[in-house]
């Protein structure tokens, strides 16, 4: 049998050349890395819950007119998606204060901010993903002031539906971050969100006790990561409720 190409592999996910041209099978890896890859660890069953919870994001944006790559989900660990040309650049979105917003402006770990804030990190690992400034991208031609207005407009409607679909089971969205990939319809271009949307890449805290559910259990040491993203997954119903054990978690079609 002829052996699939392999396009890319990245830390948490494996790209594949997709059955059709413009698109790509995104595989999710059990890998977990932190502190631009300086912490690593292997985390049984991240991979399924974080394909299962991407596509579950995903489709909701999709039904709400977000556009976004994803296609279908394939099995367990795969789904196939609309092939982009990423732009090189990490989006995030904070409604609280957390991690990085914290450290650069002194703020205390869960202050509200005045309103969401958008922000932008070059993508480049090997100078740790710096904060750049809207005058930087229109500078080096990462992206034109117009792709930053349908950026910021994209990331703050991904904040809308993450944030209400979170509330509604009892979870903050603190922060997320986002890529955007462009598609070209001849020759008009088209941005969509992109990458994968999961508790990998966003901060979600209990909104009663304060747990953090998310990619920080990792990072900080906090527990059992795969349980963490059970609970999510479990409240949002995509596993059914009475999961109790996260190894090998029963997922529902
Ligand atoms: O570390 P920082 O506070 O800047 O992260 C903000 C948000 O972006 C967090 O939700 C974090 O999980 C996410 N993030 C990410 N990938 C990165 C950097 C941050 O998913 N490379």
């Amino acid at each position: 049998m002829a052996r699939r190409k392999k396009i890319y592999e990245g830390k948490a996910k494996i790209m594949y050349e997709g059955p059709e041209p413009g698109t790509l099978v995104q595989y999710f890896k059990d890998d977990a890395t932190a502190f631009n890859a300086e912490k690593r660890a292997t985390i049984e069953g991240k991979g399924v819950l974080n394909n299962r919870l991407s596509e579950f994001f995903m489709k909701g944006l999709t039904q709400i007119g977000v556009p976004n790559h994803f296609i279908k989900r394939i099995n367990m660990r795969e789904q196939l998606i609309r092939s982009v040309e990423i732009i090189p650049l990490e989006v995030i979105v904070r409604n609280f204060a957390a991690g990085s917003l914290s450290t650069r402006m002194g703020l205390a770990e869960g202050t509200a901010l005045p309103r969401p804030i958008v922000e932008f990190c070059l993508k480049d690992d090997k100078l740790g993903d710096p904060l750049v400034s809207e005058e930087h991208i229109t500078a080096f031609g990462w992206a034109t002031q117009q792709d930053l207005d349908d950026m910021v407009s994209l990331a703050l409607r991904v904040n809308d539906f993450m944030s209400g679909l979170m509330l509604a089971v009892g979870i903050k969205l603190v922060d997320f971050k986002i890529e955007i990939g462009r598609i070209w319809d001849n020759d008009f271009q088209r941005l969509i969100v992109a990458d994968e949307i999961s508790p990998d890449s966003c901060r979600l805290w209990d909104i009663e006790t304060g747990q953090k559910l998310d990619k920080d259990v990792f990072r900080r040491d906090l527990g059992n990561l795969t349980d963490a993203y059970t609970e999510v997954a479990r409240r949002l119903g995509v596993l059914p409720s009475n999961v109790t054990h996260a190894t090998k978690p029963t997922l529902i079609n």
